[in-house]
């Protein structure tokens, strides 16, 4: 199957600390796939080169096909990219509305159109009763729902999720799952970083393992599990 996003030996220095360290992967329509690391092993880092809020020093990044390595990140969420941040970041003082409205502001649908497929995936993710709330007065964890639901508002194919499962309460966990579960079924590829293993070793068909800005391990749940330098990362030997 084409992939939908490929990454090869993608570098990130910041002065003298390289960051990423000639990673490579790629995901297919319908694919999770798992990125897991200690802190500081880089994961964010490869998140952001990807989506152009930074430039890789080298490496390549292609989404659907298209190289998008070093593009500004306008220009490759037009090439079918969306993301969630490690920290929410919507815009609090707009209206839940308003901020699935950002990203198709300059869509040549009617308002009506847009406004209508913006309340269905509110209500996908039970904040349609908020809908005129400024964003500012939800919870944490409804601002991590408010982020995946404005990252879906203009269809991407790739969705990269950073950490969304941090400080929220197992229901929501649960409640996030399937909302990501239905995303690869609709057929678009996923990246997924999470702390919480439970949670990502359930959805990922497939998992990358990061230390020191490298891969050091990937394949499915039970190869990750049993790999000795990922059980070392984690644990010390
Ligand atoms: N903008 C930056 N400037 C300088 N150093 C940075 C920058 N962003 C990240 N780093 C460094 O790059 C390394 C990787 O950071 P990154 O945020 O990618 O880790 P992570 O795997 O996402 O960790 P965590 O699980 O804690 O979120 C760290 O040593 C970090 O200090
Ligand atoms: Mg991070």
């Amino acid at each position: 199957m084409t992939a939908l996003i490929e990454v090869t030996n993608l570098t990130k220095r910041f002065g003298g600390l390289t960051a990423l360290d000639g990673v490579s992967l790629s995901a297919s329509a319908g694919q999770v796939l798992g990125i897991i690391g200690v802190n500081g092993a880089g994961k964010t880092t490869l998140m952001n080169c990807i989506c152009g809020l930074y430039v890789p020093d080298s490496g390549t990044v292609s989404i659907d096909g298209h190289d998008t390595t070093g593009r500004p990140s306008h220009e490759v969420a037009q090439r079918g990219i969306g993301r969630t941040f490690q920290i929410p970041r919507v815009f609090k003082k707009m209206s839940l509305i308003d901020n699935l409205m950002v990203p198709v502001l300059s869509w040549s649908q009617s308002d009506t159109e847009l406004m209508s497929k913006a309340e269905t995936i509110l209500e996908q993710f039970r904040l349609i009763d908020l809908r005129h709330n400024f964003a500012e007065e939800l919870s944490g964890g409804q601002q991590k729902l408010l982020e995946m639901a404005r990252m879906l508002m203009p269809d991407p194919r790739v969705v990269m999720l950073d950490e969304p499962f941090a400080g929220v309460h197992p229901d929501l966990c649960t409640f996030m799952i399937e909302r990501i579960s239905d995303m690869a079924e609709q057929g678009k590829a996923v990246l997924l970083i999470s702390h919480d293993l439970t949670s990502i070793y359930r959805l990922s068909n497939h998992l990358i393992a990061m230390n020191q800005g490298q891969v050091i391990a990937q394949g499915g749940v039970q190869d990750i599990r049993s790999n000795p330098d990922v059980i070392e990362a984690y644990l010390g030997n």
